[in-house]
């Protein structure tokens, strides 16, 4: 039985959020992410992950309407870019992606990256004024549940200290080889959703021998096990692929545990797959 329709995590807000998103990131815009995201909602996915810098969000609510499933059983996550930072180009950026997407609302909005003190001495305040616009978009129902993605504790803490309205997601790259667990769970124990963009280390991870020999034992594949691994930690998984058939298995997850055991092995794992972005060291414009 596929679920990943009807499990959801509850957000601090309320809003129930499906456990399992299928992510976007270097899907080609045009016909290429207008099916795959059309295949995805056929196949059961009601959670769709986008961004302003993914460069796709029109092929996104193409893709969304051709699927003929009702708005309102669709959660969908897009993303604020770090050019727009500060108060009026945040509340200009969600009116923008909204028109790219063709929806009247979004139901998560986060902040891609956050400014950091390589960027600017004045980093927190940079980041508050962002998040304000973010908050005054939600008041106003453009936006149903708001977020951060890429913080560390030190970039959390700030926003917290500094906002009227908690973050209630934080996006971060998580797999088995760098699941940066210390940072979801500082986020999970301050009342955050963590979410995992690279669950499957953008296929990278898929091909590990250890990996594969584990997920055989269950009787499902790696990428199986890699979306497994997340929800078994609480993290909601975004796993991406542009082939029907990958789509649906990746979600097809429900009917097996991995064994306490299992995971500690997982956890533990050497860095394999690890993207290389850090909000502190990498290029803020050449990030997606
Ligand atoms: P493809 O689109 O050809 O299926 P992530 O979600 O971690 O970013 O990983 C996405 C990458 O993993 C894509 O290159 C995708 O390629 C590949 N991928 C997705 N699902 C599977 C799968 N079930 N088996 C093998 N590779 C997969």
């Amino acid at each position: 039985m596929f679920t990943a329709k009807t499990e959801c995590f509850t957000l601090a807000n309320g809003v129930n959020i499906p456990c399992i998103g299928y992510g976007t990131w270097q899907t080609p815009d045009g016909e290429t992410t207008a099916d795959c995201v059309r295949a995805a909602l056929e196949l059961g996915y009601r959670h769709i992950d986008t961004a302003f810098a993914y460069g796709n969000e029109k092929s996104v609510g193409e893709g969304i309407r051709r699927s003929g499933v009702a708005r309102s059983e669709i959660f969908v996550t897009t993303k604020h870019w770090v050019t727009e930072r500060g108060y009026a180009k945040t509340v200009n950026a969600v009116e923008t992606s909204l028109k790219l997407l063709g929806l009247d609302y979004v139901d998560l909005y986060l902040i891609h990256w956050p400014c950091v003190a390589k960027i600017s001495p004045d980093w927190k305040e940079i980041n508050a004024d962002t998040w304000r616009g973010m908050e005054k978009m939600y008041r106003d129902g453009k936006i149903r549940a708001i977020g951060v993605s890429n913080f560390f504790p030190a970039h959390l803490d700030a926003l917290i200290a500094m906002s009227e309205i908690k973050p209630m997601v934080n996006q971060l790259e998580f797999h088995p080889g760098y699941p940066q667990i210390d940072n979801i769970r500082y986020s999970q124990s301050c009342g955050l959703l963590a979410e995992a963009w690279s669950p499957l280390g953008s296929g990278a991870v898929l091909s590990d021998p250890a990996l594969n020999e584990m997920a055989a034992k269950y009787g499902k594949t790696a990428a199986q096990l890699c979306v497994r691994f997340a929800l078994q930690c609480d993290v909601l998984p975004l796993p991406k692929s542009t082939r029907p058939e990958r789509i649906s298995a990746n979600a097809d997850v429900f009917d097996f545990a991995i064994s306490d055991e299992d995971m500690k092995t997982l956890l533990a794992m050497p860095q394999l797959g690890f993207s290389g972005f850090l909000p502190e060291d990498a290029p803020a414009d050449a990030i997606a």
